[in-house]
């Protein structure tokens, strides 16, 4: 069941077996395998992680393997019971528990640990189905990007660049034209980026290493409000400057017509100085959010039991 999911995950968001690979880092071959319940869990949770794949059904966690723990601690297994009922070793599952070990032991373990184990629901926080060849082709309207320009400066690059889009930028990385902007190497000072919102987080962590690595001085991402993922609550909520927008932006589709979003919106920028986030706040009607001081420690209990609580179901979207 979880490599089906994972597999129809895969094909969901419009990536090869090669490109999957790419993301993670790995042959094709890793993917092939793994695609058939073979090869180590590492590859599995990379995986996961480039394709936004959470489960539910298991214990809380931010890790699979926490998961795990926490379901069999939940159940009050030991380990020795565990590989009793299993057939696995006490020293597999307790290596499964540290994120090592093989897949095909990993399904073994679920299969009795948590057989109704299933994806969980990412917010809705993108368009529905929309056009069959890129139901993300909602492009940013001129009006939005004026105040961009005014206060950030001229755009460097658009890392989904489309060539119906309004965005003007020294550089487009174009899907059109074989290009990739979670492949190719970010370039510039300015980046503007207006995601595909159905690979959001995967686009956000994107911007974010470009950034880190110094490929781009200021990143601009335009992006639904989702405050449900580790990666904003650790990392983006640290680094990020967070802009929420008061109101909604009615963007273009492919025939020019205008769409509002079903949900808000925020501007992520990393690398923003003091200066343009103030320029930006004149023009534009909104918040900054204070930044997380680095030191803060998330509550951890807290944030398990939040993990545990979140909803399988979609959120509805805000009318
Ligand atoms: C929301 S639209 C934004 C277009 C443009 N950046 C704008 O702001 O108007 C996102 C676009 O990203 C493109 N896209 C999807 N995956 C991509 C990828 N891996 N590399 C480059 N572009 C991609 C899609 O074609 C889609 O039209």
């Amino acid at each position: 069941m979880l490599i089906d999911e994972i597999r129809a995950a895969r094909r969901s968001a419009g990536w090869s077996q090669a490109t999957l690979a790419q993301r993670v880092g790995v042959e094709s071959q890793a993917i092939k395998r793994l695609e058939k319940s073979v090869g180590a869990v590492s590859t599995l949770t990379a995986v996961m992680t480039a394709l936004d794949f959470r489960l539910s059904g298991l214990g809380p966690g931010k890790t699979l393997h926490d998961q795990l723990r926490a379901c069999r601690q939940k159940r009050s297994l030991s380990l020795d019971a565990l590989a009793a009922k299993t057939g696995l070793s006490r020293t597999t599952i307790a290596s499964l528990e540290r994120g090592g070990g093989s897949v095909a032991s990993l399904l073994r373990l679920m299969a009795v640990l948590a057989p109704n184990v299933s994806r969980r629901a990412r917010e809705r926080t993108y368009w529905g189905e929309g056009d069959r060849e890129d139901r993300d082709a909602r492009f940013t309207p001129p009006e939005f990007l004026a105040p961009i320009h005014a206060a950030f400066g001229a755009i460097d690059l658009d890392p989904c660049g489309h060539t119906l889009s309004p965005v003007v930028a020294r550089r487009r990385i174009l899907r059109s034209e074989g290009g990739d902007g979670l492949a190719e190497d970010w370039t510039g000072r300015l980046a503007f980026v207006n995601p595909p919102f159905s690979e959001l987080l995967v686009w956000l962590r994107r911007a974010h290493d470009q950034w880190r690595c110094g490929n781009v001085e200021t990143v601009v991402c335009l992006a639904p409000v989702r405050t449900d993922s580790a990666l904003f609550h650790e990392t983006l909520s640290v680094d990020a400057d967070i802009f929420l927008l008061r109101g909604r932006v009615r963007f273009l589709d492919l025939h020019g017509k205008r769409q509002g979003t079903p949900f808000s919106l925020m501007l992520v920028t990393l690398g923003a100085a003091e200066i343009q986030r103030s320029r930006y706040a004149e023009l534009v009607a909104g918040i900054w959010l204070a930044r997380r001081d680095n030191a803060t420690a998330p509550g951890t209990a807290l944030t398990a039991a939040l993990d545990a609580a979140l909803p399988d179901q979609d959120q509805s979207p805000i009318p």
